[in-house]
């Protein structure tokens, strides 16, 4: 197979080779077949029109018509799908919609060479895509990457970064975690003191939770998105097919909230009052459910949701330590005026109540991790929440065969703050290893589930936690080449043999060796598939490699708590 073709991730359902090249210019007309495929072609031309290629195309023949894309909206496809026709002078893309000409442009990119990545032409770089037949579309609606913004906040500029090298790879949610214990992210005109008092704290933890002495930085550390850059960040990702999931953490994972506004919180304050964490792990402290909170909510959703029309809206209800429910006597009366027989099923009419808020105030749909479905007993989750399974996958399939749709992401393999070797060269991680063969190996939803329980799963993502990661190239080392597996697997909807092929698929391996060229050109951070670069490495000092906790072991851990009763909520640290 030629070797640009054999070079794609994540790989299109059928590829076939053809005899010659199209070459392609930032220029070249992408025409719509007809006026119903003028979005569609709006799309490719997005995506086209970006390359820093020639504004020209290079005439083939010397004569006869330009080089042109015609784009065409089918019906017999669905919205991600196309199919690509690439002749010599003439590309022809199918799809059902937008979306799915986007990604046929998408896979033209990855058809050029990896120079073509890079932000501005340089002389040589060969401006033609083989001609091919390809056909291709998701077997998973959702391919998601997660990205906890609050433990360290990601710039704009560098999160737009991170979305164009993700949507490259055909990912369409980007998860962002946008508040907890230690950041709240989110401007509020409304509620000033969230973003004021709540974005910054003065110092971070550099020493694992299991670590002492507890050492710290000294380094004040912030930052909070204006609600118009949440608007730009949702619109710079709508236009590469990404929907932005916003999430805010409740009740619990709340202490940066708590610190500026601490009437919402459930009992009293520590000594000292509520700080915005310089701490990771799980604190004890979480917003009252009390109709004042409920309001304030409300607020932020509204804010939030203007500046991001989301469909999807997840409001996490993880690790939340239930002891100051039961302690207060204000929220202890008002359990039991509502009739409900213990603080865990408070936690789950506490998000049922949100959930309902967003359906019928904002027509938005809500996800919480699994702890939010483990609660549920006598007090149900809104039938529609979508169950992102964090714990395993047993609880994943509890909550689908309970009616949910889930997510699947379980810690092993979908944690990419997890280090990916065991190895004293590895930067310092929470925890490890998660290697990119281990995602490869990911079934997002196992065959040996009953059918039932298999059609409820939308998709998986990957998650990356920033207690250990403070900046973008910290990130990127985590996120790649891992989110090229993830992304393979997503798009695919089953394990990718790493190293093996298939019959007109090339090995995972070879593939993501091509891609990582493409994230040379494009300047992205990755690891390398045999190590970190003398830079890349964690060193003597603050993030020298510390084992953290096997992942064996987690996986294990959280399968147990998983399977316990609510009760498991209440752990603390
Ligand atoms: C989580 O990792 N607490 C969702």
């Amino acid at each position: 197979m030629n070797e640009r073709l054999a070079g794609l991730v994540p790989h299109p359902l059928t590829v076939t080779e053809h005899e010659g090249s199209f070459p392609l210019a930032a220029g070249t007309q992408v025409r719509p077949a007809d006026p119903q495929s003028e979005a569609a072609a709006s799309a490719v031309a997005g995506v086209i029109g970006r390359l820093p290629a020639p504004a020209e195309p290079r005439r083939t023949g010397g004569q006869g018509e330009p080089p042109e894309i015609v784009v065409a909206v089918t019906s017999r496809q669905g919205n991600e799908e196309y199919s690509l026709l690439i002749g010599p002078d003439r590309i022809e893309i199918e799809a059902g919609g937008p979306a799915g000409a986007c990604y046929a442009a998408q896979t033209l990119r990855q058809l050029l060479p990896a120079d073509a990545w890079r932000a501005a032409a340089i002389p040589g770089t060969d401006w033609t895509v083989p001609c091919a037949e390809i056909t291709d579309q998701p077997a998973l609606a959702w391919r998601g990457a997660h990205l906890d913004v609050s433990r360290h906040f990601l710039p704009k500029r560098d999160l737009l970064a991170l979305i164009d090298a993700l949507a490259a790879l055909k990912l369409n949610r980007l998860h962002l975690h946008l508040t907890d214990d230690q950041g709240w992210r989110i401007e509020s005109k409304l509620h000033p003191a969230v973003h004021e008092a709540g974005s910054h704290r003065p110092r971070s933890r550099l020493s694992l939770n299991s670590e002492r002495p507890k050492v710290y930085d000294d380094i004040p550390h912030g930052g909070y998105y204006t609600l118009a850059d949440l608007a730009e960040i949702n619109a710079y990702a709508a236009q590469r097919m990404m929907t932005v999931v916003p999430e805010i953490e409740m009740p619990g994972h709340a202490a940066a909230l708590l610190a500026a506004m601490p009437e919402l919180a459930a009992g009293s304050p520590p000594p000292g009052g509520f700080q915005v964490s310089a701490d990771w792990g799980i604190l004890p402290y979480l917003m009252s459910p009390l109709p004042g909170t409920q309001r304030f909510i409300r607020d932020i959703l509204g804010e939030l949701l203007t500046a991001i029309p989301a469909g999807y809206v997840h409001i996490g209800g993880d690790e939340c330590v239930l002891d100051s429910w039961r302690d207060d006597p204000a929220i202890d009366g008002y359990r039991r005026d509502r009739g409900l027989a213990t603080p865990a099923d408070l936690h789950a009419a506490f998000l049922r109540d949100i959930a309902n808020m967003l359906a019928d105030d904002f027509g938005a749909r809500t996800l919480v991790w699994d702890e939010g479905f483990a609660s549920a007993g006598a007090v149900s989750l809104r039938p529609d929440t979508i169950v992102m399974a964090w714990r395993g996958m047993e609880i994943a399939r509890k909550a689908a065969l309970a009616g949910h749709d889930v997510i699947t992401v379980p810690v092993l393999p979908t944690y990419f703050d997890y280090g990916q070797a065991d190895s004293q060269l590895e930067p310092v991680a929470i925890g490890g290893p998660i290697t990119v063969q281990d995602v490869a190996a990911f079934a997002p939803a196992p065959a040996a589930w009953p059918a039932a329980a298999g059609a409820r799963v939308l998709g998986t993502q990957f998650q990356v936690w920033t207690e250990y990661i403070p900046d973008r190239l910290a990130l990127e080392y985590m996120v790649f080449p891992r989110a090229c597996a993830l992304a393979e697997v997503a798009w695919s909807g089953r394990p990718s043999s790493w190293s093996e092929g298939e019959p007109g698929r090339p090995p995972l391996a070879q593939r993501v060796a091509a891609h990582l060229s493409r994230l040379d050109g494009a300047g992205v951070a990755y690891r390398p598939l045999d190590g970190p670069r003398p830079w890349q490495q964690g060193g003597d000092g603050p993030r020298r490699h510390r084992r953290g906790y096997p992942i064996g072991d987690v996986a294990r851990y959280l399968d147990g708590l998983a399977a316990a009763d609510p009760a498991s909520l209440t752990t603390s640290e």
